[in-house]
């Protein structure tokens, strides 16, 4: 086994690298819920503001060599003229020691060189729109040191797009200066066409200490037929002080700094911005000032960064385990929910992998905030009221939007973009018991895809949501695939408007029931028995037509011929069918089989495949049906991580704990890279990707689109509420764990409307599923419709101990 180029230390949270030329970045990201960066374990990065379309403050070359550049440099300049860097990247010079690490919202590099060591420590200030570099030089020499500081960084020209297609004609609209005023390199792009030129800001790059010399032109500063690896100016020992009056803009500050023996020198950069530049020049320069002088008081980074830390804490201290399988126990206390709050702030849009160009996805959105529902209940309903913002009135919502960005929403229909809004509404309501919110009134989107129309409260939304399935039925009375279901390239088999799907049918009955639970505490009586009646409705349809001998199909194309059989060459069983026929609840006596089935035919031992075989790809026609997507890739035959989030939650929900496990830790990112190595998985061991390519590809096991994934949210959900089982529900928390037959039990610590539940679940019989004794506080809960936790047992304390006890029910015994 090669050694591993990084180390996990759970108590301080943290991965840290002892290899820095990885096959792909490894990111990090730092933000403060407006302004953002992603940096990598070789300090290439990007930074943006609200919007990486909009306010690009940094560049980044995606996709181009030399790969994962530019980013956050920092170059430290010997006298005798040697160029080294805290991180890997700029210099490639060779240090003594060098270490990274990445933690929750900051990373830190640091590395040794001839006596002198320097740290480099990333984070966003979470109060000002400002990310701090904080950059500590340390004589361990035994002498003075003398040395050069330069700090680098290319800045952009915001608008992502236009900048790809047109930068080189408007790269004249850019202008950096050094303003003394401020002791700031000051940077606007001035073309007024910016479609918020209102809010078009100022950037600075500033630090606390006095500049020595600085270069706001990239070109000059870099060099002739150079780049950042080896600036001239860095070279020389000095910067030129060349102002930008279009071209390519950067900002690089220098210090001159003398340090005696023992004694380290600290300096903070500060890389932010202000709003407003083009509007109100005078104004910007004077707020900016205010900014920088808070920014520069003593002590205010440290507390920033404190704040940060306290920002994390808090958020993982909601739920923390205690479990007899060290990778899992990290992904749920660490990284895992980590993940999830990049994706609830991201959607799927940026990441050293994604440039940064696809909004807000209304279904991943939909799905991402499900893991801040039990940890930010208020998070997750004010996207969950955006998003109903983004339906139209005839109950369907857009696609993609951007809600940063004031452009026209994407419309193209989808059977089941509507139908997550549901699940979201029933996590929020489940987790804070309070379900006023569904009353809250919220305008639809007009059909310009830009303004506000008609009001109606969330719930009536949710309920247009689901006229529009009921009126987009097809002639078995399953949903309509329309555009496409949540496999985005499954579209094709319904292109003639006729296709149906089994896998909207299945979301769909589960959202009737969600919906019908909340009817009843609503007192609606009337929509209860509705539900009833179009659950019914599909159930019956799904007994007639899914199933088709070991498995269920996947739906049934224009021409009513069956999708996902076993009478198919490729793709002849589909994961999602199998598992969400188990969610949903129908056709219950064969969802064992069915799940079999996926076992046998699916389960590569590093995850499920989506579907198998996969298509050939081109020259062949046939992977026509996936949208010529390739061989084991993504939908075509890959291991989806998402869709395998289902197959755990499914084989939990039938109480099949062994198997649930299985398919959890087989994915965790780091146990695949101990199968076959970093170099062939590529992603990040800490962070889900999108799709493993699978076995149809000779690179089977490779991590394609790390980060931005419905991944994080659902394998957040799916491990902390079904396989260690503290899930919320209308009735309240349910103790329902579903765990190896193996585990003595375990423990889990969890913030629940305002306790401290202290759950402690013992295992003596070895079962895999099902609490026998349940206690709160020492007294006993009924537990005859099921092991939840009644409120009135929490009383007033604000910590509660939940002992559970697993066995077998009575009637199993012999
Ligand atoms: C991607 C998309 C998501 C879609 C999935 C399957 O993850 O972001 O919206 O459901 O692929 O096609």
């Amino acid at each position: 086994m090669e050694k591993l180029p990084y180390s996990f230390n759970d108590n301080s949270r943290e991965i840290s690298f002892n290899r820095f030329d990885l096959p792909s970045p490894w990111i990090n990201y730092l933000s403060n819920g407006r302004m953002h960066a992603f940096v990598s374990q070789a300090a290439g990065g990007m930074a943006w503001w609200l919007s990486p379309m909009l306010f690009r403050v940094t560049r980044y070359r995606f996709f181009n060599l030399p790969i994962d550049s530019p980013g956050f440099y920092v170059y430290i300049r010997m006298e005798d003229g040697t160029v080294w860097s805290p991180a890997f990247r700029p210099c490639d010079t060779e240090v003594d020691r060098r270490t990274a690490s990445h933690h929750p919202g900051y990373s830190v590099f640091e590395a040794e060189k001839d006596g002198l060591k320097t740290t480099l420590k990333l984070y966003m200030a979470q109060d000002v729109d400002a990310m701090i570099w904080e950059v500590k030089v340390a004589n361990l020499k035994g002498e003075t040191v003398n040395c050069n500081v330069f700090a680098y960084v290319e800045l952009s020209q915001f608008l992502a797009q236009q900048e790809n297609i047109l930068g080189y004609y408007l790269k004249w609209n850019t202008r950096a200066v050094f303003e003394e005023s401020l002791q700031a390199i000051t940077y606007a792009y001035t073309a007024w066409m910016h479609p918020r030129k209102e809010d078009s800001p100022m950037v600075y790059f500033a630090s606390d200490v006095k500049t020595d010399s600085w270069c706001c032109n990239r070109d000059t500063f870099c060099g002739n037929y150079r780049d950042e690896r080896n600036p001239a100016e860095v070279e020389k020992g000095v910067l030129s002080n060349t102002e930008l009056h279009g071209g390519e803009p950067c900002g690089a500050l220098h210090n001159h700094l003398s340090i005696e023996s023992g004694k380290t020198k600290t300096i903070h950069y500060f890389l932010g911005v202000t709003q407003g530049a083009l509007e109100d020049y005078d104004r910007v320069i004077r707020e900016t000032a205010e900014t920088l002088k808070l920014l520069r008081r003593n002590g205010y980074p440290q507390e920033q960064f404190e704040k940060l830390q306290n920002w994390w804490n808090a958020h993982l201290d909601v739920f923390q385990c205690e479990i007899p399988d060290e990778d899992a126990q990290r992904e749920i206390n660490i990284w895992n929910p980590l993940q999830s709050v990049h994706t609830a702030r991201l959607s799927r849009s940026i990441s050293s992998d994604a440039s940064g160009v696809r909004g807000i996805g209304f279904r991943d959105t939909a799905q991402d905030m499900l893991a801040q529902a039990y940890r930010k209940p208020e998070w997750a309903k004010e996207m969950l009221m955006y998003l109903a913002s983004q339906q139209l009135e005839d109950g369907h919502s857009v696609h993609t939007s951007w809600p940063e960005d004031r452009r026209p929403a994407q419309d193209i229909t989808r059977s089941d973009d509507h139908i997550w809004m549901v699940y979201l509404a029933y996590a929020i309501a489940a987790e804070t018991g309070d379900l006023s919110f569904l009353d809250e009134e919220i305008p639809y989107l007009n059909k310009d895809l830009v303004t506000p129309g008609e009001k109606a409260s969330l719930w009536q939304h949710l309920l247009k949501g689901m006229e529009f399935t009921e009126n987009h039925l097809g002639e078995h009375d399953l949903p309509l695939i329309l555009f496409s279901d949540w496999n985005d390239h499954l579209g094709p088999f319904g292109r003639k408007g006729k296709g149906e799907s089994i896998m909207v049918s299945q979301q769909y009955i589960y959202a009737l029931k969600q919906l019908a639970e909340m009817a009843e505490l609503r007192n609606d009586e009337e929509h209860v028995r509705l539900f009833i009646d179009y659950i019914q409705k599909q159930e019956n349809a799904l007994e007639k037509y899914a199933w088709d001998g070991e498995w269920f199909l996947r739906g049934l194309d224009d021409d009513a011929n069956p999708v996902g059989s076993h009478n198919d060459e490729h793709a002849r069983i589909w994961l999602n069918a199998q598992s969400w026929m188990v969610i949903s609840g129908a056709c219950k006596n064969r969802q064992i089989q069915a799940m079999d089935s996926a076992a046998r035919e699916l389960d590569t031992g590093m995850g499920l495949l989506l579907n198998t075989p996969g298509y050939p790809g081109w020259p062949s026609k046939e992977a026509a049906m996936v949208n010529g997507l390739p061989a084991g890739y993504s939908e075509n035959g890959g291991v989806f991580c998402q869709a395998n989030c289902w197959a755990i939650m499914a084989e939990a929900l039938l109480g099949r704990g062994d198997i649930a496990w299985k398919y959890y830790q087989q994915l965790i990112p780091d146990n695949v890279i101990k199968k076959i190595g970093v170099e062939k998985y590529h992603g990040e061991a800490y962070a889900y990707c999108s799709t493993l390519l699978g076995k149809d590809n000779p690179e089977f096991g490779r991590a394609c689109v790390s980060q931005v994934t419905g991944t994080a949210a659902w394998m957040d959900v799916v491990s902390t509420q079904y396989l260690l089982g503290i899930r919320p529900t209308l009735k309240g928390i349910l103790i329902d764990p579903s765990i190896p037959s193996s585990w003595d039990g375990f423990n889990v610590i969890r913030e629940y409307r305002g306790h401290t539940l202290r759950v402690r679940v013992h295992n003596p019989e070895h079962v895999q599923h099902g609490i026998v004794r349940l206690s709160i506080n020492g007294v006993q809960a009924d537990i005859r419709n099921g092991a939840y936790i009644p409120e009135e047992l929490l009383g007033k304390n604000d910590v509660c101990v939940v002992d559970a006890e697993m066995g077998l029910p009575t009637a199993d015994r012999n």
